[in-house]
């Protein structure tokens, strides 16, 4: 376990922000986890999962602890189901490959979603109509304020739309060291009904698609629309889609009759906020190195050398914009660190 001081942190964040570690130690194993919690001397300490959906608006002070902790074990299996156990520094989308290729069913909708698995619980990943807590059965997390370990089951965990406790009354509080995710074997149940999932398996005259078939249709979706953290630096979306009243979509369709909305029950619709922020004349703009990428107006890129600062003011300027225009505060889904 090797502590280094002033490390760069623009290879651990997904946006590619050149923030600093005052101190930074990579641990292998809970012990060395607990070891590094219990080091004296540090003003904090800070801990740097996949670092896929923080904005670094200046350096951390004191030690960040990068979660490396690696492996995938069959925890229990029967007929129809397995129990598989990931490590918190497993790449998410690894992972998800490893299901599908093993023919593990229930994480495929998820396949490129950056990250690592220990964080995918906090903000209960989503995308084409699967969320993570369909397949969660339960994980391991480090007390912080007394350094034991205990196991979550999902009830505990109060999964919402991108939410949980590790968002809210226990935010700080836990440290996922790995999840348990519970998958089908067989008779899989397949979604292929949300967004352009089905088109795309159309297209590629797959009538009965394999587990694997959903990952790739996934995997070609999502490179049309999102950018690739490598080559452009970005946290995937970077507000929530807003709740609002039905009522009030009926003002904003006055204006706006082609609005589209999610109907989400007690009279209440989601609003895309891509949508949003294109109608608001975001999409696509730039501000120096950082911007609105021109393919999916929810996701703010760094095109290169940007700083936390820079890509927050685009996304005061959005939240202005929307706000004006539509009367709505858009809500970051990603962590702000200042
Ligand atoms: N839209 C626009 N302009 C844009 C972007 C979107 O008009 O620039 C419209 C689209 O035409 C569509 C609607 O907004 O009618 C929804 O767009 P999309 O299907 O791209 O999904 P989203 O609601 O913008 C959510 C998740 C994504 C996830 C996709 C697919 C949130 C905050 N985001 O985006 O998650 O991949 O659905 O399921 O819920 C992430 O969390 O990082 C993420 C990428």
């Amino acid at each position: 376990m090797q502590i280094t001081p002033d490390f760069s942190l623009k290879n651990h964040n997904t946006f590619g922000i050149d923030a600093k570690a005052e101190f930074f130690v990579s641990v292998q194993t809970v012990e060395e986890l607990t070891h590094a919690l219990n080091l004296p001397g540090y003003s904090q300490k800070f801990i740097l999962g996949g670092g896929s959906n923080m904005l670094l608006k200046k350096n951390i002070k004191g030690l960040v602890i990068n979660l490396n902790l690696k492996g995938i074990t069959v925890e229990e299996e029967d007929e129809n189901h397995v129990w598989l156990r990931a490590a918190a520094g497993e790449n998410w989308h690894e992972f998800v490959m490893y299901c599908v290729g093993n023919n593990y069913g229930g994480v495929e909708n998820l396949a490129l979603i950056p990250g690592n698995v220990g964080t995918s619980p906090v903000q209960n990943i989503g995308a084409y109509g699967v969320e993570l807590k369909d397949s969660f059965e339960s994980c391991e997390v480090v007390d912080r304020t007394t350094l034991e370990t205990r196991t979550l089951s999902k009830a505990a965990c109060n999964f919402g739309y991108r939410d949980s406790i590790f968002k809210n009354e226990d935010k700080g509080r836990y440290i996922i060291t790995s999840v348990l995710f519970k998958l089908t074997k067989r008779d899989h149940e397949l979604r292929t009904s949300y967004g352009a999932i089905q088109q795309t398996l159309d297209a590629l005259g797959i009538d009965e698609p394999t587990l694997v078939d959903i990952a790739n249709a996934v995997i070609y979706i999502r490179q049309q629309k999102l950018p690739d953290p490598k080559k452009i630096g970005n946290s995937g979306s970077f507000f929530k889609n807003p709740v609002v009243a039905r009522n009030y979509l009926g003002t904003i369709q006055k204006n706006h009759p082609d609005a589209p909305f999610y109907e989400m029950g007690d009279d209440l619709v989601k609003i895309p906020a891509g949508w949003l922020i294109e109608r608001a004349g975001f999409k696509g703009k730039r501000f120096g190195q950082a911007g609105v990428h021109d393919r999916q107006a929810l996701v703010l890129v760094n095109h290169g050398g940007a700083t936390g600062d820079e890509v927050w003011k685009v996304a005061l300027e959005v939240q202005q914009a929307v706000q004006k225009e539509f009367g709505i505060l858009l809500q970051p889904e990603v962590n702000i660190i200042e």
